[in-house]
């Protein structure tokens, strides 16, 4: 039996992009998934094809939270995983970027998945345990520039799972974070070409695609990954790993000189 076998799973932002495609793979291993967005049309559209349920949700409300909490407990019975993967992004330099920005920002990326896994504690604990996934980021290992507040949220989001790993352990709740690299979804399509060789900050050349963290999301909120907890998990075709644009560049001088 799959170790997402009837599960009840809350994935914020599971309307589209990474949210949608983590819970595709987890219905896909027999999960019951909820998409809990802002976006309704897309968010329904995702919950149908997929047999779940949609709730319309903005993760910076505590009493939507609370609502949350109520419609999947009312129809499930339980809660036993949270993925917390809503989010913005931001592209500026500090200099350039506004209070308002910098705090709406936070407010969404971090306080949004504290508010989540408040919320999810005693309905996890009375169904005896859980599995807390945060989706954090790339720029939450490493300091990008033009991210300051989303790198802020995201390095936020990271300590933020180690402190409730530490401190839900004893009621069996397991808190890790994720890390993607730059993945192709609406967030990033602008910015980013999927193929071989377009992306050589990564070690392995390329963006990822949503289902390849939605793999790795689906793992950690599984009993596949019953001893983990407290962890990150980098998916991120090595961005993070060294300094592979510096391998990229000797590579390409070498060849000029070669042909030259
Ligand atoms: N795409 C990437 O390259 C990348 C890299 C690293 C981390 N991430 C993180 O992965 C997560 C998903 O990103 P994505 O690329 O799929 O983006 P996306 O924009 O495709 O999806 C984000 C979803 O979050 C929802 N959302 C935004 N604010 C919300 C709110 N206040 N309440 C409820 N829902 C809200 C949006 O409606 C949307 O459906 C984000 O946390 C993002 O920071 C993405």
């Amino acid at each position: 039996m799959s170790g997402l076998q009837d599960k009840v799973v809350i994935v914020t932002g599971g309307a589209r992009g990474i949210g949608a495609a983590a819970a595709a793979r987890m219905a896909q291993d027999g999960a019951k998934v909820v998409i809990a967005d802002l976006l309704e049309e897309d968010g329904r559209k995702t919950a149908d094809a997929l047999g779940g349920l949609f709730v319309q949700h903005d993760v910076t409300s505590e009493a939507g939270w609370a609502s949350v909490v109520e419609t999947v407990t009312g129809a499930y019975g339980r809660i036993d995983g949270l993925v917390n993967n809503a989010g913005v992004a931001c592209n500026s330099l500090i200099e350039n970027e506004s209070l308002e920005y910098f705090e709406q920002v936070l407010k969404i990326n971090l306080t949004g998945v504290f508010l989540g896994i408040k919320a999810v504690i005693e309905p996890m604990k009375a169904a005896g345990g859980g599995s807390i996934v945060n989706i954090s980021s790339a720029a939450g290992l490493t300091a990008l520039p033009f991210t300051s507040a989303y790198g802020a949220s995201k390095w936020g989001v990271r300590g933020l799972t180690k402190i409730a790993s530490v401190e839900l352990g004893r009621y069996r709740i397991r808190v890790n974070s994720i890390h993607p690299g730059m993945t192709y979804t609406p967030m990033t399509a602008e910015v980013t070409q999927l193929g071989e060789g377009l992306f050589p900050l990564a070690a392995l050349g390329r963006v990822g695609v949503p289902e390849e963290i939605g793999e790795a999301i689906s793992f950690l909120v599984s009993a596949d990954s019953s001893y983990v907890t407290g962890a990150e998990l980098a998916v991120d075709g090595g961005w993070t790993t060294g300094e592979n644009v510096m391998l990229a560049q000797v590579e390409a001088q070498t060849a000029e000189a070669r042909s030259s």
